[in-house]
């Protein structure tokens, strides 16, 4: 649910009504490239307790600009942004990955970057981008698609099993010294 005071419930139920009402899923171009990188760092900056994602660069938001510019620019990927009556509230971004050379299917649809704004979560935006990168996947005839998260979010271990994704391998890091 959006969230809202509880003494505000109607307002709430209007906002929410809005944001249902109001929602498309389209693929970022150039032109989104600052709310791209705005999201996209948002994400970063909630896992901020991983032992990857927690070591964020000082200029990461100076290399996102140029990263993200390059992937907007790739004809093997994707990133979608939801939007709620023209406003940024989520992206995802699906790219075309090959697979192991010995095993198949030779390609497959890799899902990152998965990011709803606080405000507009549990309303259906996710799953509004993830119908979008599966018709985007089917149209390029991949019929697999794979991701990672985070092990310690519980909201995204819950979202991907309600989205039918099974657990196939865990990765571990090993801090040398
Ligand atoms: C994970 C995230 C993208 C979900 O986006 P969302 O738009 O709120 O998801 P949806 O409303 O489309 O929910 C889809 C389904 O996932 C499940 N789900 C979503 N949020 C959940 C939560 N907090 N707890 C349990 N299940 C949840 C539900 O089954 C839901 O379907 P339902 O609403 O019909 O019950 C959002 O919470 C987010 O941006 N979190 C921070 C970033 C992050 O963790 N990204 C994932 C990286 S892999």
């Amino acid at each position: 649910m959006i969230e809202h005071p509880a003494s505000d419930q109607r307002q709430s139920l209007e906002a929410d009504a809005r944001l249902d009402a109001g929602l498309t899923v389209r693929p970022a171009t150039m032109a989104d490239l600052a709310v791209v990188v705005e999201l996209r760092l948002a994400l970063l900056r909630e896992h901020s307790q991983n032992p990857i994602y927690r070591r964020l660069r000082p200029d990461a938001p100076a290399r996102a600009s140029r990263l993200f510019a390059a992937q907007l620019r790739c004809s093997s990927e994707v990133t979608f942004l939801a939007e709620s009556d023209g406003v940024a509230v989520g992206v995802l971004r699906c790219i075309t990955s090959a697979g192991l050379p010995l095993l198949f299917p030779a390609r497959h649809g890799y899902i990152s970057s998965v990011y709803v704004v606080p405000t507009a979560r549990r309303h259906g935006v996710l799953r509004a981008l993830f119908t979008a990168a599966i018709d985007w996947c089917r149209a390029r005839g991949l019929r697999e698609a794979r991701l990672h998260n985070a092990v310690e979010n519980e909201t995204a271990n819950a979202v991907w099993d309600a989205l039918g994704f099974q657990v196939v391998e865990h990765l571990r890091v090993c801090h040398l010294s």
